[in-house]
């Protein structure tokens, strides 16, 4: 069965993409940057993957419609949606320009490419949708609302598919990475609590996968500090992110 992975020309992407190259298996790999994704396409085959690339961009929702009805033309193992944009982090008032970018990126091309896809699961009666939503999803801070927001309507569009599709046998998982390494995060000038190598990322990803774990919030430690901030009364809630904005310096 097809591996389709959205974001594969760098970073978690590109990491997924040469965790699951073997022989035999058959990837999709899709992402904008060509001479990048056509590396990763050469490691991935010389690990054994038969591969094919998708040069797109995720925003162009019309290209996304039909490549979602190529891709449902055949079979379909996993899609992993991993494709997402942050515009860093940065106080003030966040522009409309933000807002539309990161829904477009992180959230609304997710369901240009599956609606199609869907019936074509349905049939089947089997499938794995993952989701790389954030921990960020979970506590929005001040200085990355929009990123916040598009990975929270990310959040309830999965929770809502996987009891659309569940009764289908298709698997939807949704997974919340903190801080890993790569190129969005290299761009952020503060210290990143719990920060992880993106192979020690994409290992936690694919046990979380293996383990077909519907929702999936790592590093444990990370997501129980924020777990725990999220049941203090309001005003601690307020002192605890305003006192983490300050060292951030922003
Ligand atoms: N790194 C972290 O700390 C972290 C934490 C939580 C969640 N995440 C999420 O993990 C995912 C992967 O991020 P990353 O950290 O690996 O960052 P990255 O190295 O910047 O990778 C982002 C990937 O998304 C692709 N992409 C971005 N915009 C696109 C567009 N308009 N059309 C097609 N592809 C597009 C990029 O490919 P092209 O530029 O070649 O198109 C690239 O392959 C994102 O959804 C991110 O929000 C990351």
């Amino acid at each position: 069965m097809r591996i389709i992975i959205t974001g594969a020309s760098s970073g978690l992407g590109e990491a997924m993409a040469l965790h699951y190259a073997a022989p035999s298996q058959r990837l999709v790999l899709m992402a904008r940057r060509e001479d990048r994704l056509n590396d990763v396409a050469e490691r991935c085959r010389a690990q054994g993957a038969e591969v094919e690339t998708v040069i797109a961009d995720v925003t162009d929702f019309g290209r996304m419609r039909r490549i979602g009805e190529e891709l449902a033309q055949g079979d379909i193992g996993r899609i992993i949606f991993n494709a997402g944009v942050s515009v860093g982090h940065s106080g003030g008032v966040t522009p409309f320009e933000d807002f539309e970018k990161l829904f477009k990126t992180n959230f609304l091309s997710v369901h240009a490419l599956l609606e199609p896809i869907i019936p074509k699961l349905i049939a089947q009666g089997s499938g794995e949708l993952v989701f790389i939503s954030s921990l960020a999803s979970l506590l929005t801070m001040p200085t990355s609302i929009a990123y916040s927001s598009s990975k929270r309507a990310l959040n309830a569009y999965a929770e809502g598919l996987h009891h659309q599709l569940s009764l289908h046998g298709i698997k939807v998982m949704t997974i919340m990475p903190g801080f890993i390494d790569s190129e969005m995060t290299r761009k952020n000038r503060f210290k990143m609590p719990f920060l992880l190598t993106t192979e020690a990322g994409v290992a936690c990803i694919a046990g979380a996968i293996e383990r077909k774990r519907i929702r999936y919030a790592f590093p444990f430690r990370f997501y129980l500090m924020i777990r725990i901030v999220s049941l203090f009364p309001q005003s601690l809630r307020d002192k605890i992110v305003n006192f983490t904005n300050f060292k951030k310096g922003t």
